[in-house]
């Protein structure tokens, strides 16, 4: 084989490696992105929590919110007969919001993103409104689902 020969071949070679590589490591990119409206998981958000136990004890008060660990949700006890859920990932760049009962209103601190209670963007960066879910109560159990 003389010497251009084989740098064509292995010059060959090594583009299918890069192409190879390149097209593995996109695919699997893709399979850690979110589609779930900011929640950066792609945990189902389907779960029942008794809110008379430890440790949901805020969601006895007005006010009083809890975030379960495993969906990132945000579940809120806005009043006495109602109790919501949203997802708890910003959706600006995805920093942890919080409740604040003085004002009915979800806020992100990073950056001073503002949503309602319906996920709704009332004040930027964010553009994009916080994902809600679902909520039944029956008892003391509390269902939050999509
Ligand atoms: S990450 Fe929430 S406002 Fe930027």
């Amino acid at each position: 084989m003389e010497r251009k020969d084989f740098i064509e071949q292995v010059g060959l070679s090594g583009a299918a490696i890069l192409i190879f590589g390149c097209t593995q490591g996109c695919s699997k990119s893709e399979g850690t992105t979110s589609n779930n409206n900011g929640n950066n998981n792609s945990t189902p958000v389907d779960f029942t929590i008794d809110i008379s136990k430890t440790p949901y004890d805020a969601l006895k008060t007005n006010g009083g919110f809890y975030v379960e660990p495993t969906t990132n949700v945000i579940v809120v006890k806005t009043s006495t007969s109602e109790i919501i859920a949203v997802s708890a990932i910003c959706t600006h760049q995805q920093a942890s919001i919080t409740y604040q009962a003085n004002n009915n209103r979800f806020y992100c601190a990073a950056h001073g993103s503002v949503f309602t209670t319906t996920g709704a963007v009332t004040t930027g960066p964010a553009t994009t409104a916080l994902k809600k879910y679902q909520t039944t109560l029956t008892g003391t159990l509390l269902r939050v689902f999509a």
